[in-house]
């Protein structure tokens, strides 16, 4: 067998947030096979697993007392290739930028501005990521698993992922019991375009028929603007969800305050910037300890100097307290804390 295993492991490189806990044990599989078997004797050990990506979403809060298992299942190939739409299958380990990069070079159009997010394709469609208007779960058609209690190989249609704003089956309902071994993509070979989000606006103004490279393009300028780079500064990208409030609350912080930003979900449902809120909260580039309220974008919260788990929780929930005192709107993490 070729998977690797270590034990007693530093995590440090497995979470983009930088922390130094331990495993007590780390396995990485190279193919399904492997992992069936790997489940096999791990459920003989009665051992606590927890798969992950590119831990891009985690808060290890102290040392994990289990097994940590991580996709290495590398593979990219075009299952079927229509006149409008093509079908990509490819592997959980595969990092999710290297998927979309491959896609606008080749200018297949629907994973551009999705662009740049940190992660591999197995934890996209757990955490049905999103950005600038696009969301994972638009263009996965289906998700191929394998079941930890039995080993069994099970395909979930997109239609039974249960894909909501930053969740899905396997974030909620069937948390902790299937791991993503492969994803199927479906893209479009014409020109499908979301350039309504913000700052991309400018760029349907300069390019009547921006291709998929150029939008991703956008899209990573703005990402490089606004986001720290994992390698330089430890975070998880945004650390809360934004709150979707009911209209009425909306009308009352429109009488409170001018401009407040906002997206509309439904008829009498609003969402409103997490990091609008903490800012007016006075939150932005505080420091606890060594986690801090990133300056330039205060939905994140970064491993300034050397942060302990605590100080993150900490500094976590102080903001989460202020926004629930200022505004009574209760905002919760997007990271899922181990
Ligand atoms: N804002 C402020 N102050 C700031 C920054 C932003 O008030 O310092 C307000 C502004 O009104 C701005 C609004 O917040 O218009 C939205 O900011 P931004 O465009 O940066 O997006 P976001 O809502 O904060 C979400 C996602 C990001 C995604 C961007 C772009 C969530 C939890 N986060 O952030 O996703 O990249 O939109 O689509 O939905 C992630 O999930 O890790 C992530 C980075």
């Amino acid at each position: 067998m070729a998977f690797i295993q270590k034990h007693q492991y530093s995590l440090r490189n497995h979470n983009t947030f930088g922390i130094d806990v331990r495993a007590e044990q780390f396995i990485s599989y190279d193919t399904v096979e492997e992992l069936v078997s790997i489940l096999q004797e791990l459920r003989a050990q009665g051992k606590r697993i927890l798969q992950i990506g590119g831990g891009s979403n985690l808060l290890f809060t102290k040392d994990f007392p289990g097994v940590i298992l991580h996709s290495n299942i590398q593979f990219l190939e075009y299952v079927s290739r229509g006149s409008t739409e093509i079908l990509v299958r490819v592997g959980s380990g595969v990092v999710w930028d290297d998927f979309c990069a491959e896609m606008a070079r080749k200018n297949y159009y629907g994973s551009e501005n999705l662009s740049y997010i940190p992660g591999e394709v197995g934890a996209s469609a757990v955490q049905n990521i999103g950005a600038y208007g696009v969301e994972v779960g638009s263009i996965i058609k289906e998700v191929e698993t394998v079941e930890i209690a039995t080993g069994t190989p099970r395909v979930f249609q997109a239609s039974e992922c249960e894909y909501g704003y930053r969740d899905s089956i396997f974030k909620n309902r069937l948390r902790g019991q299937y791991i993503v071994t492969a994803v199927v993509y479906r893209l479009s070979t014409i020109p499908q375009v979301h350039l309504e989000y913000g700052q991309l606006k400018d760029l349907r103004a300069k390019e009547e028929t921006p291709t998929a490279q150029t939008i991703r393009d956008a899209v990573i300028a703005i990402r490089r603007t606004k986001l720290p780079e994992p390698c330089e500064l430890g975070s998880a990208g945004s650390f809360f969800k934004n709150p979707v409030v009911p209209l009425e609350k909306y009308r009352q912080l429109c009488a409170e305050y001018k401009d407040v930003p906002h997206y509309v979900v439904s008829e009498d449902s609003i969402k409103i910037p997490a990091a609008w809120l903490i800012e007016q909260c006075g939150w932005k580039g505080k420091t606890h300890g060594g986690a801090a309220v990133y300056e330039k974008q205060p939905l994140i919260l970064v491993n300034q100097h050397h942060a302990t788990p605590q100080d993150i929780v900490e500094l976590a929930s102080l903001i989460q307290q202020s926004v629930q005192d200022k505004f009574q709107i209760q905002i919760l993490p997007e990271v899922n804390y181990i």
